[in-house]
């Protein structure tokens, strides 16, 4: 076991659960996109796991790009501004982009870059998020495909931080309360 379980008071999502609706959205994914030039744009660093596990399930010759967007600093609250810290090195214009998120809470991140993608002209914009959370919501934002929905609480593992750390739980958890104060 990973020692870093220590630290977690509840999993939320185990690696069988994980695994199994990724696969479904992969499928549903590759249905959709037949014959289209796809490029998966996986939000950094957060969806890694998710990108190249969700790539995985799809059947079809899609590329593969990374952003890396900033909202957050070393706290579990938005602090409202988006920067882009990494752009995309791929040609979008005229193809189909999928952005793949970690999570969507706010939708500030993602109705961000969905408007910064825009004006390079893709033939489609499309999200795909491992985890959504509704509740939190500032800005409405289309979301495609979602994994799951989770309550209001911050979770961190599968890609997943707490200012930089537990990314690599292999489960969706939820940390011990006195680790987040
Ligand atoms: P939004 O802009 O508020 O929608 O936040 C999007 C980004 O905030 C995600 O891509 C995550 O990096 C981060 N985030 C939001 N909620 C959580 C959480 O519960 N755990 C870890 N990161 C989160
Ligand atoms: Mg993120």
């Amino acid at each position: 076991m990973n020692d870093l379980m220590r630290d977690v008071k509840e999993v939320l999502l185990d690696e069988e659960t994980l695994a199994r609706r990724i696969a479904e959205m992969g499928q549903q994914i590759t249905k959709d996109y037949v014959n289209r030039d796809l490029v998966l744009l996986c939000v950094l660093k957060g969806s890694l796991f998710f990108t190249s596990d969700l790539m995985r399930h799809i059947d079809l010759p899609v590329t593969l790009d990374f952003i890396a967007s900033s909202s957050y600093g070393e706290s579990t609250r938005t602090s409202g501004v988006v920067r882009i810290l990494k752009d995309v090195e791929e040609r979008v214009e005229d193809r189909h982009v999928l952005i793949v998120e970690d999570i969507v809470d706010t939708g500030l991140t993602l109705s961000y870059l969905i408007r910064a993608l825009k004006l390079r002209k893709p033939a489609s914009i499309r999200t795909a998020t491992l985890l959504d959370k509704p509740a939190r919501r500032r800005i409405e934002v289309p979301v495609d495909y979602a994994g799951f929905k989770v309550d209001d609480q911050f979770v961190v593992g599968y890609g997943l931080d707490f200012a930089g750390r537990y990314r690599m739980l292999p489960a969706v958890c939820v940390l011990k309360d006195e680790l987040y104060s």
